[in-house]
């Protein structure tokens, strides 16, 4: 890899805008172009700026291959399944090859079923729905990979949470004393951590589930769009993510996995589509069979373009490819890495002392500053996006030690340097003023 860092500056000495510019080496470019990267937002002095967009996690920006494919799609767009309508043919011919590209963009297997969702915490809701009997879940996850699994609607499956360690290595061995304990059907984990980026090894944790007759459902929310993700080498039986945080807009969400537990659930939904045959006459209310597959847990007209959106970007990743979108992400990571480390107060949070890879997200606090008075500062005055708060994780927040939450930079594809580095500029400049013009910025 090309060396793209300067050392980085002694967190002991007060650096500047002007020194750190210098010293933080070469521009990096946008690895592909996105949508709305050339947008001007507002700041408070009057001017307008270019927004650099550091909210990734959040959403991430559409691919412009992405949102180009998906005009063309709703010009010819129209119902599926129902119509004979040429045009309702095309668009059911592409809803079913969406599934196709997705299940190879992520490496299923032929036979797993592929179903759409709204997002990632429908795809968990709709597994917890089909999911036997107990799951082992960590707490360091987000709610929408904890709350499914915590609230069972018909009490037959018990959560049963498991306090990460501070290490990898021991949260691995904890997880299987608990598999190890009592049966469990799954071990449903995240891939990478939406608050640190962290990226857990997954191979080994469906190692050991199946280790101990356990399924896996990974939640890769934070991890489809930035690493090579294969169900079959991985071992993983279940996988959830959304669109919207892989370039692709219009709202919606994969499970994709193992059918059998798919086909032997009750239907996720009820109602038109899902069903073979429908008998309401005389006592015969309940007379409806279901479909297998697919269609018996998506009742309702879907959300076509969001289908065809998430096969675009699974496309459009796969020809950008993972190893640049990784390389992009770990210069990018670097230079932000060592520009947080060169100002005063600015403390990164981290969840595993021996993590070895992250992807493009770093949640941090500033020292006295409350999380979202550093988000508006950003954004009123640089006019930088980034979240602010607890990333729908408190339990994890509450274990490093800010309850009140903290702030998250997180990047991807449409990112370029100086998007880092305006937010490392801004940072200096605020962690500079705090103590003395600042007093307002107390946490609160
Ligand atoms: C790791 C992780 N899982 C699940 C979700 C929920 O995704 P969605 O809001 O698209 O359902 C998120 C969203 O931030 C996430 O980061």
């Amino acid at each position: 890899m090309t060396a793209v860092l300067s050392a980085p500056v002694s967190s002991s000495a007060r650096v500047t805008p002007a020194d750190t510019a210098a010293s933080r080496g070469r521009f990096i470019p946008a690895l592909a172009p996105v949508v709305g990267a050339d947008v001007q937002v507002p700041l408070t002095d009057g001017r307008t700026v270019a927004y650099a967009n550091l909210d990734y996690a959040a959403s991430a920006p559409a691919l412009s291959a992405v949102a180009a494919e998906v005009a063309a799609a709703l010009g010819q767009y129209a119902s599926v399944h129902r119509g004979a309508g040429h045009l309702s043919q095309l668009t059911t011919r592409r809803y079913e090859a969406a599934r196709d590209t997705v299940r190879s963009f992520v490496r299923g297997r032929p036979d797993d079923t592929v179903v759409f969702t709204r997002n990632t915490t429908d795809a968990i809701n709709l597994a917890a729905s089909i999911t036997p009997a107990d799951v082992v879940v960590l707490d360091i996850e987000h709610h929408a990979n904890l709350l499914p699994w915590c609230t069972p609607k018909d009490g037959r499956r018990r959560a049963r949470v498991v306090t990460a360690c501070d290490t990898i290595e021991d949260t691995l061995a904890a997880l299987e004393a608990e598999l190890a304990s009592a049966p469990a059907s799954l071990l449903a984990v995240t891939a990478a951590s939406n608050v640190t980026g962290e990226v857990l090894p997954i191979s080994r944790l469906a190692s050991i589930a199946h280790r101990h007759g356990a399924r896996i459902l990974v939640d890769a929310a934070q991890l489809v769009a930035h690493r090579a993700l294969s169900m079959v080498s991985h071992g993983i039986d279940y996988l959830a993510f959304s669109g919207h945080k892989a370039y692709a807009p219009f709202g919606a969400g994969v499970l994709i996995g193992r059918s059998d537990w798919f086909d032997a659930a009750d239907p996720y939904l009820a109602g038109g589509g899902a069903t073979l045959d429908v008998d309401v006459s005389g006592t015969r209310q309940t007379g409806t069979t279901w479909h297998t597959g697919a269609a018996r847990h998506e009742a309702g007209s879907p959300n076509v373009l969001g289908a065809v959106s998430i096969a675009e970007a699974c496309t459009a990743l796969a020809d950008l490819g993972p190893e640049a979108i990784g390389l992009h992400e770990l210069r990018l990571c670097e230079r932000l890495d060592a520009g947080l480390a060169a100002i005063d107060g600015v403390r990164p949070l981290r969840i595993f002392a021996d993590s070895a890879d992250r992807v493009g997200i770093a949640g941090f606090v500033v020292d006295g500053l409350a999380p979202r008075v550093v988000a508006e500062y950003l954004s009123d005055e640089h006019g930088i996006g980034v979240r602010d708060g607890k990333f729908c994780a408190h339990p994890l927040l509450k274990r490093l030690g800010h309850p009140g939450g903290a702030v998250r930079a997180s990047f991807g594809a449409g990112t370029t340097s100086d998007d880092v580095d305006r937010l490392l500029d801004a940072l200096t400049a605020l962690a500079a003023d705090a103590p003395t013009t600042r007093p307002e910025l107390d946490e609160g």
